[in-house]
């Protein structure tokens, strides 16, 4: 089912451009002019307002009121009457807006459209589906998972899911940082330890033989250790680089601790994606192991092209356009002096596997804003080499930082980065105590799936409410309040108009088989009118963030839903409504119970619960 919007767009625009006519040509020479039909902002006046007739009588020169007229005129002439299956006669206002009423039977046949198609809720499909790589996630390993990775898994996975909908192959890329020069140290710092206890086991005071690895949490702590030890002993700095010459050639010891502290990561971050819900996999992972093989092959590439010059002893890129303070060329160094490969070579050998191997018609890499030059400068260094084509589209989404109350970035007492397992834990843990309070006749088993689905389902959606690239302080009391644009709130929605359905059953209406037999539908109230209508324009909203890869438009939507479910049900009995009011009315419950479940559960990945 096609947006109404986007008819409306479509329509409006052919009107705008035969209005037009001669001008139409020079008008970016498509077959009309933009109407830019958008949500009026303003209820009053109408349900959608075309923006387009300003800048069209900017630039044909003439007055903006009389070409709305114009149009007006020819949308409701008899022979291009283009309009009147859709809305109420359009009316003028201000210098050249058009405001636009939609009708009632217009709607009562979308929801009737919507009801009959459960799984998709009548959203539309894009017309040539794309093959969409999307980057996000990307934990580095030997630490354990931190705030700092909430926002790119799961800001990424709802994109990939509302990609997904709209019929795009979407192709997930965790770009794990699995390789480095950081191995070396935790490697230098195992052998030691190992050859320590080897001495312990020769004078009798241990068995072991090889450092036996058994949680992240250790391996971190080692990782610190090994780190404060790189920093102050320079010959174990030396001997921390020998281990990195070893890893990459192979060597069976120095591999089988990377390969057990790779396992080690994953297994947890698989832990962490199954709490949060998120659909990321073992075999989407594509770290900067997978690249390390293809590095030398990206810089000799470069240079044969003639693209990288040495400079300084590095090999570097110098891409048009980007400049230091001084106003010098800012290079992007794909070899240091020393021989060794940089982040950017990696990102380089990633675009061109993925657009060659994967076919990539467009990335998204989900990463925070300080990576913003980063990417810019890789993007322009493929394109200059050729291994992205000039219509393939690159994007970097970018988001702010999560806060503490303090406004600063969110740090424990002690100033560590905040564990996301334990932020994860302590949010299920409050959860549980809120389900304590209000519901404390459940089993335990309900009550620890609600306090789960509450307490997850908040800090995600919290931080889907943001705008993204905005900062934002992380709160448990304002994320697990039951008022306002929170989880418990939407949740508890759901969970109410599901009750209502339940009341009815016993009741002994066959509430099912009204909404089915619902041929009809009747729309008399004005918060009937206004819910049905706002049902009807889920997938703008699906497509508004889709396109601008913004969940929070999409969270708005929910909330607004709510809201108006609330009025609806305030001002309307339900199941002691007249006989011929009360199918519509199942219905419309019937659907805000859906559309919440869709867009919570299927694109933000937040659990809906039937009780709360
Ligand atoms: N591991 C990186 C980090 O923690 C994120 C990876 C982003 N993706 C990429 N292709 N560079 O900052």
């Amino acid at each position: 089912m096609q947006s109404v919007l986007n008819i409306l767009e479509a329509r409006i625009s052919e009107v705008m451009g035969e209005v037009s006519g001669q001008a139409l040509r020079q008008c970016s020479g498509q077959a009309g002019c933009p109407a830019l039909v958008r949500p009026a902002t303003d209820a009053r006046f109408g349900d959608y307002q075309v923006n387009g007739v300003m800048p069209l009588a900017k630039q044909l020169k003439t007055n903006p009121r009389k070409l709305a007229e114009q149009i007006v005129a020819k949308l409701n002439s008899a022979t291009a009457d283009k309009l009147s299956d859709i809305c109420e006669s359009p009316e003028i206002a201000g210098p050249g807006f058009i405001n636009l009423r939609l009708k009632p039977e217009l709607i009562a046949a979308n929801l009737l459209q919507i009801s009959k198609d459960a799984d998709r809720l009548g959203l539309e499909k894009a017309e040539k589906p794309k093959t969409v790589v999307v980057d996000f996630s990307g934990p580095n390993i030997a630490k354990q998972m931190h705030v700092g990775h909430l926002r790119s898994t799961i800001i990424g996975d709802c994109i990939c899911r509302l990609l997904e909908l709209q019929g795009h192959k979407v192709i997930r890329q965790n770009h794990i940082g699995d390789w480095g020069t950081q191995f070396g140290m935790l490697i230098n710092y195992l052998v030691n330890v190992v050859y320590i206890d080897a001495a312990m086991k020769a004078t009798g005071l241990s068995t072991k033989t090889e450092y036996d690895l058994s949680s992240l949490r250790d391996t971190e702590e080692l990782y610190r250790k090994a780190q404060e030890r790189n920093k102050t002993d320079k010959s174990f700095a030396d001997v921390s680089r020998y281990w990195v010459v070893q890893l990459q050639n192979g060597d069976e010891q120095a591999k089988r601790y990377w390969e057990k502290i790779v396992s080690l990561s994953l297994s947890e971050s698989k832990e962490i994606y199954e709490r949060l819900g998120v659909l990321l996999t073992e075999s989407d992972i594509r770290g900067e192991s997978f690249y390390n093989p293809k590095l030398p092959g990206v810089v000799a590439e470069l240079k044969k092209k003639g693209l990288a010059v040495e400079s300084e002893g590095a090999v570097c890129v110098f891409p048009e356009g980007f400049k230091d303070k001084e106003g010098k060329p800012l290079p992007v160094i794909v070899q240091k002096s020393d021989g060794a490969y940089l982040y950017a070579t990696t990102d380089l050998a990633a675009i061109r596997y993925r657009v060659g191997e994967l076919k990539a018609d467009k990335i998204i890499y989900v990463t925070d804003a300080r990576q913003g030059l980063h990417f810019e400068m890789v993007f322009a260094v493929a394109r200059m080499a050729g291994w992205v084509k000039p219509q393939t589209e690159l994007v970097h989404v970018t988001f702010g930082s999560v806060l503490g109350e303090d406004g600063k970035p969110l740090k424990t007492r002690s100033g560590e980065n905040v564990k996301l397992k334990e932020l994860l834990d302590e949010a299920v843990e409050r959860a549980r105590k809120v389900v304590e309070e209000k519901n404390p006749g459940l089993s335990e088993d309900e009550k620890k799936k609600i306090a789960n689905a509450v307490g997850i389902g908040a800090v995600k959606y919290a931080d889907y409410t943001n705008n993204r690239t905005s900062d934002y302080i992380f709160s448990f009391d304002k994320m697990l309040a039951m008022e306002g644009n929170t989880a418990p709130y939407m949740q508890y929605a759901y969970a109410r108009v599901r009750s209502i359905q339940r009341k009815g059953r016993d009741k002994g209406i066959e509430v099912d088989k009204e909404i089915a037999q619902s041929q009809s539908i009747s729309l008399t109230e004005p918060s009937e009118l206004d819910l049905a209508k706002h049902l009807i324009r889920y997938g703008e909203a699906v497509s508004s963030s889709a396109g601008d890869y913004r969940p929070n438009y999409l969270t708005a939507y929910l909330y607004d839903l709510a809201q108006k479910f609330s009025s609806f049900y305030n001002d309307c009995p339900v199941l002691d409504a007249s006989s011929d009011k009360r199918p519509t009315r199942l219905l419309l419950c019937d659907l805000t119970a859906k559309t919440i479940e869709h867009g919570l559960h299927n694109l933000l990945g937040i659990e809906v619960i039937e009780q709360m």
